[in-house]
């Protein structure tokens, strides 16, 4: 059953991709319309929209973007093609970790590439593409909330990481998705939210949205779940994921690998949530993600203001990777995966 969410994350309207910017969240709530490759680049890189799937179907906008831009330069369908794969490359250059990224534009590449036609259909056919990424998305998210509710204990307290709601989709979550169907089935079940240092994705948005929803919401400091699972106030973990390898290992927001070993040691369920998009097949495990490193004013500053001294050396990995061996379950579209990885994902790809 589907708990509704009324948030739309990113949307295409009038020929724009319509985005919530979550750089102000919660202080603002305010949409922006990116209308070039050079916005969605930026719009990506700066996080004004974040979270795999939805920077997935961000890049999906993009390249319907990107042809609107070719569009009147009277290019024949291969000098279409040709400048659109160079769009697309930059489209993608803008974040490393996520796979959905690539996903999404090389979707969009290979289908302008299935068959000459004129350009301007080929325009239209991006756009309707693009629309078409957008809405399975949604759909996408309900059903893996459907899935994970079911391994969600009666009156659980569910730890989550980093923001996998509406916000990181387009909209219902993966994560998030899976508490939305749970809290739907049953309204005892708790979550405590991780903070999410250093971009505090999980107090700024997490607990931004949840609370609208009326789920019960504690927000605890990512320094805190081994103590709170160690109290028994913890009953199962589930996070989003970025990219997992072919064997199962799992890029997720740095401090997920944490909450793992910690998940671990005190024997709660450790569930990852995510569309099959996030796995990466073509790597075998998770020494191949790459990783991104951040600014160093992530970790420096909260808020505009400095927290630590002048002169201190800075390290900012956005991502960390959570071994295979540590996760319960993956919770996908087509069901929930579980050890051996590497043979129920191969079994998920139809492979
Ligand atoms: O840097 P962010 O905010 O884009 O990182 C987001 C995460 O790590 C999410 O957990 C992940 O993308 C899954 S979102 C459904």
């Amino acid at each position: 059953m589907a708990f509704e969410s009324k948030i739309k994350t990113i949307e295409w309207v009038n020929n724009a991709s319509k985005m919530i910017d979550q750089t102000i969240l919660p202080y603002e709530f305010k949409t922006v319309e990116v209308t070039t490759t050079e916005g969605m680049y930026f719009a990506i890189k700066d996080m004004i929209v974040r979270g795999a799937p939805a920077i997935g179907i961000a890049g999906a906008h993009g390249v319907a973007l990107s042809a609107l831009e070719l569009k009147d330069k009277n290019l024949s369908y291969s000098e279409f093609i040709s400048e659109l794969e160079k769009k697309g490359e930059y489209l993608k250059s803008s974040r490393p970790t996520a796979v959905n990224l690539q996903w999404a534009v090389d979707k969009q590449l290979e289908l302008a590439k299935k068959e000459e036609m004129p350009v301007g259909k080929l325009v239209d056919l991006l756009i309707q593409n693009a629309v078409k990424m957008e809405n399975e998305d949604i759909e996408i998210n309900k059903k893996m909330g459907d899935y994970g509710a079911e391994v969600v204990p009666k009156g659980a307290t569910i730890l989550t990481h980093c923001n996998a709601g509406a916000l990181a989709t387009v909209g219902y979550g993966t994560a998030l998705g899976v508490i939305r169907s749970a809290y739907a089935k049953d309204n005892t079940i708790k979550v405590f939210a991780d903070e999410t240092r250093p971009r505090q994705q999980g107090a700024r948005l997490t607990t931004w949205e949840l609370t609208q929803d009326g789920i019960p919401t504690t927000l605890i400091t990512d320094g805190m779940c081994s103590y709170f699972m160690s109290k028994g106030m913890i009953n199962m973990v589930v996070v989003g994921a970025d990219r997992i390898a072919a064997n199962g290992d799992t890029a997720n927001k740095i401090g997920t690998y944490t909450v793992a070993i910690s998940a671990k040691y005190h024997n709660v369920p450790f569930y990852i949530a995510a569309p099959l998009s996030t796995i990466d097949i073509s790597i075998k495990s998770g020494k191949e993600i790459p990783i991104e490193e951040r600014s160093h004013e992530e970790v420096t500053h909260i808020n505009g203001k400095r927290v630590c001294a002048e002169g201190v050396n800075i390290i900012n990995p956005g991502f960390d990777v959570t071994p295979h061996e540590l996760i319960s379950g993956i919770i996908t579209e087509k069901g929930i995966l579980r050890p051996d990885f590497t043979e129920s994902i191969r079994k998920a790809f139809g492979k």
